[in-house]
């Protein structure tokens, strides 16, 4: 994919499917370490030791179950190639945790892409879901959660207009105060 963003976005569709209530994400840029960190933690449903194992297979041996998809193949394909990995920790009944890493300054390392056009289009596909967006560039960072707004708006929807267009610019002028790559 041409941006970590579509990437993190389809990542973070399994966990509203998972029915999660609070999804978590961050993306953490070390230029000392040369990583970049994706981090989308959820409070869903979890997966057992069997799935986790079949999710996490290559490509070859996830075609043969056609039950698992290829969005977490994808991501992986795209960390490993950049000389970084992906990790998913879950427990059943518990949530999901995935981990994905990537060489920052690889030359094949894709963007971040439109982060804040995928947080106001996650928020107003499920206003239900609290959301945490951090983004930490060499220990700066900035924080959207959807928790505070809420209690902000006073019974406002998150999926009114006007709301998602506010966060839409949050998110840009808090991105754009970092040095995001
Ligand atoms: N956060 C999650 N919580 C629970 N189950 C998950 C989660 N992420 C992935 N899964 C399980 O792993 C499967 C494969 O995910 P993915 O590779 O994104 O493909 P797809 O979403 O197309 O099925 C999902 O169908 C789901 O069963
Ligand atoms: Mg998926």
């Amino acid at each position: 994919m041409k941006e970590l963003s579509l990437h993190i976005l389809d990542i973070v569709q399994n966990s509203v499917k998972a029915n999660a209530s609070l999804i978590q994400i961050s993306i953490e840029e070390d230029t000392t370490a040369d990583t970049l960190r994706i981090t989308v933690a959820d409070n869903g449903c979890g997966m057992d030791k069997d799935l986790l194992q079949r999710v996490r297979d290559p490509f070859t041996t996830t075609r043969t179950t056609r039950k698992v998809g290829m969005g977490i193949p994808l991501l992986e394909a795209a960390a490993t190639g950049c000389g970084g990995n992906l990790d998913i920790q879950s427990q059943l009944g518990v949530g999901t945790t995935l981990y994905a890493v990537f060489g920052l300054s690889h030359i094949d390392r894709a963007p971040v892409g439109d982060m804040p056009g995928t947080m106001s289009v996650l928020v107003s596909g499920s206003p239900q879901i609290d959301f945490v967006y951090t983004h930490t560039v060499d220990g700066a960072s900035f924080t959207f959660d959807t928790r505070e707004i809420r209690t902000a708006l006073d019974g406002v929807p998150l999926d009114t207009p006007e709301v998602v267009s506010w966060i839409q610019a949050y998110v840009y002028e808090g991105l754009d105060s970092l040095k995001t790559k």
